[in-house]
C-alpha cells in the first residue's frame, strides 16, 4: 500500500463562494451529500461571513443542517469572528477555520483587519473552541504572492504559521490565493514554515490560475506535505483576489496522486459524479 495523502474537499465553500448565480441551498446540500460518499475525512461546506461581502455563503447554516452527515466525515465552516463562531456551533459544524493573510493588503481587503487585528479576533474563537473540543484549522492566504503587496517573504508566512499554531490551530493550510506560486517559491516558503510547524501539520491550498497547481503540489510533496485542499470540478476563486481562478480540481489531484503511488482513499467514480454536479451548478 502506498503512502497516504489526504485531499481536503473545499468545493462547497471555496469553490462556490465566488459563483455569481444564486445557488439554492438544496443544490449545495445535494453536492455535499454526493461528496460524503466519496471517502473524504473532511469537507468544507459553510462560511459564516458577511452576506453583503459573500452573498453565495448566506445559506451556510441551512446547508449544515440540511446535509446527511456520513460517519467519519467532519464538516467544516469558516469563522472570521465570534459571531461566525456562534453560528457555526449552532449549526453543528464538526470543525471550524480561522483565516488570516501573510500580507497586509489582502488581510485588509478580505477581512477588513490588519494582520494584528485579525489575530486579536481569532484569540477568543480559539479559546471558546478549546472549551468544547472543536478542532480549529488555520488558513494563511497569499503565501507566495499578494494581489496588493506583491511577493510575500517566506519569513512572514512562517511567522503567521507559528502564531496560529501557538494559538491552537491543529493544522495550517497554506494558500496560494492568486495561483501565481511556482515550485521554487513554494519550496522556499515551505523551508521557512517547516522550521516552526512540522510538515505533518501543514496543508497545501493551491488555486490553479496559472496552471501550475499540480507542479506546486509536487514541490510540497517533496517537502513532506501530505494534505492538499482541492475543489471538485475545479470550482472557485476568491472574490477579494482579483483574477484568481478555481482551486485545483479534486478529481485531477486524486488521479495525479494515484499515478504517483499515493493512497487517497477516494472513489474515482463518485468524484467524477460530484465534478459533473459542480460543473452543472456553475453552468459550464
Ligand atoms: P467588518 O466590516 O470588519 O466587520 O467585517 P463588522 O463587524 O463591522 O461587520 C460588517 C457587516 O458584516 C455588518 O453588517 C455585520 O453585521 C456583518 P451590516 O451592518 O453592514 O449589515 N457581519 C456578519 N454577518 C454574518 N456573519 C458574520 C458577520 N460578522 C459581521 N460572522 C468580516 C469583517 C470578516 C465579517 C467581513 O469583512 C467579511 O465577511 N469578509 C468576507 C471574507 C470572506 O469570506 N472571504 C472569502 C473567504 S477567505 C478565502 O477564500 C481564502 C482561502 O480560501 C485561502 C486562500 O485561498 O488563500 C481560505
Ligand atoms: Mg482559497
Amino acid at each position: 500500500m502506498g503512502d497516504r495523502v489526504e485531499i481536503f474537499e473545499v468545493g462547497p465553500r471555496d469553490g462556490l463562494q465566488n459563483e455569481k448565480r444564486e445557488i439554492p441551498v438544496a443544490e449545495k446540500v445535494a453536492l455535499v451529500d454526493c461528496l460524503s460518499q466519496a471517502g473524504f475525512n473532511r469537507i468544507e461546506v459553510a462560511s459564516f461571513v458577511s452576506p453583503k461581502k459573500v452573498p453565495q455563503m448566506a445559506g451556510s447554516g441551512d446547508v449544515l443542517t440540511g446535509i446527511k452527515r456520513a460517519d467519519g466525515v467532519r464538516y467544516a465552516a469558516l469563522t472570521p469572528n465570534m459571531r461566525g463562531y456562534d453560528d457555526a456551533v449552532s449549526a453543528k459544524a464538526g470543525e471550524i477555520a480561522v483565516f488570516a493573510s501573510a500580507s497586509e493588503g489582502f488581510s485588509k481587503a478580505n477581512i477588513n483587519a490588519t494582520i494584528e487585528e485579525s489575530i486579536e479576533r481569532f484569540k477568543p474563537i480559539l479559546e471558546a473552541a478549546r472549551h468544547i473540543d472543536l478542532p480549529v484549522r488555520g488558513y494563511i492566504s497569499c503565501v507566495t504572492d499578494c494581489p496588493y503587496d506583491g511577493a510575500t517573504a517566506p519569513e512572514k508566512v512562517a511567522e503567521m504559521a507559528d502564531r496560529l499554531f501557538a494559538l491552537g490551530c491543529y493544522e495550517i493550510s497554506l494558500g496560494d490565493t492568486l495561483g501565481q506560486a511556482t515550485p521554487d517559491s513554494v519550496a522556499r516558503m515551505l523551508l521557512a514554515v517547516r522550521e516552526v510547524v512540522p510538515a505533518t501539520r501543514l496543508a497545501g491550498h493551491f488555486h490553479d490560475t496559472s496552471g501550475r497547481a499540480m507542479d506546486n503540489i509536487d514541490a510540497a510533496l517533496t517537502m513532506g506535505v501530505r494534505v492538499f485542499d482541492a475543489a471538485v470540478g475545479g470550482l472557485g476563486g476568491c472574490p477579494f483576489a482579483p483574477g484568481s481562478a478555481g482551486n485545483v480540481a479534486t478529481e485531477l489531484v486524486h488521479e495525479h496522486l494515484t499515478r504517483l503511488g499515493y493512497e487517497t482513499g477516494l472513489d474515482k467514480d463518485i468524484l467524477n459524479q460530484a465534478a459533473d454536479m459542480a460543473r452543472t451548478m456553475r453552468g459550464s
